[in-house]
């Protein structure tokens, strides 16, 4: 069965059984600061189960697109490591928002596994929460399911939370069993971890609401949440082990083959490509774009991720761009707007990539050093993982990657050391000159008048150079000026400092930027002629068109803000 029949399937038997058929809302969750991306088909109906919200309908079924590559549900490191894990993903599920409970999710679900998909319940497992005796009572003895297909399962595999906070609950999940000649043991055994069983669908009975203290309340009314990845269970009914082998994924990673010029299609660069181009271009389509920080920077990581594996595949040209319209074949029909933002998407990955390509061979060859000389210790210096990460961009998990791929590991201290050194260098730093410190310039008040004027004849009351207070300047010296006014404009609130002149018969200062210390206007500058001596008067003008530019600019970003907050 294809993977799009398997999706219709799902959808119209829910439907059909009084469920509403609900879209898949956006990657990027609209008004929730606590979690970086829907990573669950549950993300988009948060405020029903808290109860803030009245559905128009009890029950809800959709195919939900999902990214679990940071915050609590995080798969980024094991893709590429094992047949069933990925960024991106696509996840059915039922929903029940305080209409049915557990017996009906369970039916439901075992009917559909069954009846509709026909698979064998001997090659089914069950589990429960190991305290949830309700559940453990529906299956056996109301299902009838086999007790030696049957585990309870600790809070830690059985008790589900969206993230820290937020509605949570007991679970109950099955898994498919493909076969003794895959590696690993039954849920809950110690060898689960194989990929022998590997979970298919979860039915979570929402009970609670995790508070920020980690305490749980009731949730207004006991409701359903279902979840079953649909590559996984693509996988079953396709009768393959690895979801990279179901019939989507073998297009993609034949695409990606054929692009980077390999025919050795079970190389495991491949799936990693395959896996992050989707989340890639569905995240740029929901509107993340790569940053330095939080989404924008799990997706420069994905990015980065990728495009390294195709440089481990030999490939020397820009080449991630070229795989968003393979993928608009495979996904394009079930997800319209991936194909209408396809020429954006490519625009994105192919400036991020040509941006790391810069970096990356030199980066490497730094890395391959390194790794010659811990040879025994087997663990990357925590400055050179810094260095990467500072002057070459390889994201800390990126060269975490590379190592493990030697079996070696990275000094993850020794990064973080260097790391506090630097923001402690970066915060010395912008304070703007540690020469000026408010001990230095003492109790100096400079009163701004430059909401009215940006000229003004005003009063020398103190001078600095190197640090150190002085009583004159003389032509060529670097150096500070304080005034008793000033028209000049010092560094806040986001907006930079001005610019200007102070001058009176031929002496002239000038001013390259205004910055405040302490209650004192400091004009960091050039005297470049004359002599300046405290007690002077001056005339301190304001360059105007750079001051009109500026307040431009920074009005402009406050509208942007406020706009990019609005959408
Ligand atoms: N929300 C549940 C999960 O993601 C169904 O596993």
């Amino acid at each position: 069965m294809k993977t799009a029949e398997i999706r219709r399937q799902f959808l119209q038997f829910f439907t059909e059984r009084e469920h509403a058929l609900v879209p898949s809302s956006s990657l990027v969750p609209s008004d929730d600061p606590t979690l970086l991306f829907t990573n669950a088909g549950m993300v988009p109906f948060k405020n029903i189960f808290l109860g803030m919200v009245t559905p128009e309908q009890p029950r809800a079924v959709s195919c939900q697109r999902c990214v679990r590559a940071g915050g609590k549900h995080n798969d980024l490191e094991n893709v590429g490591y094992t047949a069933r894990h990925h960024t991106f993903f696509e996840m059915l599920g039922n929903f029940s928002f305080g209409d049915y409970f557990k017996r009906e999710a369970i039916a439901f679900a075992w009917e559909f596994l069954t009846q509709v998909l026909n698979l064998p319940a001997e090659k089914l497992w069950v589990t429960v929460y190991e305290q949830d005796q309700e559940a453990e009572r529906i299956w056996l003895e109301e299902m009838k399911i086999d007790p030696r297909r049957f585990s309870r399962c600790n809070e830690q595999d059985n008790f589900w939370s969206m993230g820290d906070m937020g509605p949570c609950g007991p679970c109950s999940e099955i898994f498919y069993d493909h076969g003794p000649e895959v590696a690993g043991g039954p849920p809950g055994s110690a060898t689960a971890d194989g990929d022998r069983y590997v979970e298919i669908w979860n039915l979570v009975f929402m009970q609670f609401n995790r508070n920020a203290q980690g305490q749980l309340t009731d949730l207004p009314k006991p409701s359903v949440d279902t979840g079953m990845g649909l590559e996984r269970i693509a996988a079953v009914m396709q009768g393959v082990h690895s979801n990279y082998d179901i019939d989507i994924f073998q297009q993609l990673i034949q695409a990606v083959a054929r692009i980077v010029g390999t025919d050795d299609l079970t190389n495991d660069s491949l799936k990693v490509i395959a896996d992050h181009i989707r989340a890639c271009s569905f995240l740029i389509s929901d509107g993340v774009i790569p940053s330095n920080e939080g989404r924008g920077y799990v997706l420069r990581r994905i990015i980065r991720r990728a495009v390294r594996h195709g440089h481990k595949l030999g490939i020397e040209r820009p080449f991630f761009a070229d795989l968003v319209a393979p993928l608009i074949e495979q996904m394009g029909e079930a997800y319209p707007q991936l194909s209408a933002a396809q020429t954006y998407i490519e625009q994105t990955l192919a400036q991020e990539e040509t941006q790391f390509a810069t970096t990356l061979d030199q980066g490497l060859r730094i890395l391959e050093q390194d790794i010659h000389s811990v040879k025994d210790s087997k663990m990357i210096h925590g400055d050179i993982v810094f260095k990467l990460y500072d002057t070459y961009g390889f994201p800390v998990d990126l060269t975490r990657d590379i190592a493990r791929e030697r079996g070696m590991l990275i000094d993850i201290a020794g990064f973080e050391e260097a790391m506090q050194r630097q923001r402690q260098r970066s915060q010395a730093a912008s304070q703007f000159d540690t020469e000026y410190q408010a001990e230095t310039v003492g109790d100096h008040v400079t009163e701004f008048t430059g909401y009215d004027t940006c000229e003004q004849d005003v009063q020398v009351v103190a001078l600095y150079c190197n640090g150190a207070s002085v009583t004159q300047l003389t032509a060529g010296e670097q150096g500070a000026v304080v005034l008793a006014h000033t028209p000049f404009y010092a560094q806040s609130g986001g907006q930079v400092g001005d610019q200007g002149i102070l001058s009176y018969d031929q002496v002239v200062f000038e001013v390259s930027d205004t910055q405040k210390s302490a209650a004192a206007h400091m004009h960091v500058g050039q005297l470049r002629q004359g002599q300046l001596v405290v007690g002077d008067r001056v005339t301190a003008k304001v360059n105007e068109q750079v001051r009109q530019a500026t307040m431009l600019n920074h009005s402009a970003t406050h509208w942007l803000h406020a706009a990019l907050r609005q959408i």
